[in-house]
């Protein structure tokens, strides 16, 4: 069974199917938790995999173009709207065998990469990543002796609407790439931050 997240209403219509349930909200309003835990209690008693993967961008470099809200917002979507969902379906990742936490992050989020200089921080987009990474061991921390393990995935250099100049891999090629990668993770292995069509760790 799938629940997928959505903006828009009419999406909402069109996905609803026997085994689609949509959850029409926007991560970064409060009113999203119970929006999730409203649909998921009506329809399943257990959740395997929850995919926290809503986001934007903003490709300010520059301190004088970005202003704080601009820091503001991204950090509310990525950051907490991951924490959001995830409180949300807590329950419901408890009761299944093997869950999993997906957040899908970005190479632009990794400090360790922006200050050994191999790119330039994008102000809110980066800040707002390395946020989310941050959460991502903080959940890791205390789910992982539940048996939930917590993911931190960047899954590539995507052609989707916030594509940078040198995107390579089809959204659908990711997905497929993902859901192979799940099958196969060491559930024993370290928090880590893991570049999904490298097929390596990216540092922290
Ligand atoms: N593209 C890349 O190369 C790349 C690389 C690294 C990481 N990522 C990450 O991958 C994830 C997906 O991005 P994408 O490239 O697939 O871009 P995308 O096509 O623009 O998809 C982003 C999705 O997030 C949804 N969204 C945005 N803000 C939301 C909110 N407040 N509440 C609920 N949903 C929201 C959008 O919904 P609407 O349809 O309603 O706008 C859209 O469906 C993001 O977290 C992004 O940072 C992408």
């Amino acid at each position: 069974m799938l629940f997928p997240l959505v903006r828009d209403s009419k999406v909402e219509a069109e996905l609803a199917g026997d085994r689609c349930h949509p959850i029409c909200a926007d991560v970064g309003l409060a009113s999203a938790e119970s929006a999730i835990a409203s649909v998921l209690e009506a329809h399943t008693s257990s959740l395997d995999l929850l995919i926290n993967n809503a986001g934007n961008v903003r490709k300010l470099r520059w301190l004088p173009e970005t202003a704080a809200e601009d820091l503001e917002e991204l950090f509310r979507v990525h950051c907490v709207g991951a924490f959001r969902c995830t409180r949300a379906a807590l329950p419901f990742l408890r009761k299944a065998p093997k869950p999993a936490v997906v957040n899908i992050t970005s190479r632009f989020g990794s400090t360790a990469r922006a200050a050994g200089g191999e790119f330039r921080g994008i102000y809110s987009y980066s800040i707002a990543k390395s946020a989310q990474n941050m959460l991502t061991v903080c959940l890791d921390q205390e789910l992982r002796k539940e048996g939930i393990r917590v993911f931190a995935v960047h899954p590539g250099r995507l052609r989707t609407s916030v594509a940078a100049v040198d995107a390579d891999t089809e959204p659908r090629a990711a997905a497929e790439k993902l859901a192979e990668w799940l099958d196969s993770a060491d559930r024993d292995a370290g928090c880590s931050l893991y570049d999904l069509m490298a097929g390596e760790i990216i540092p922290w």
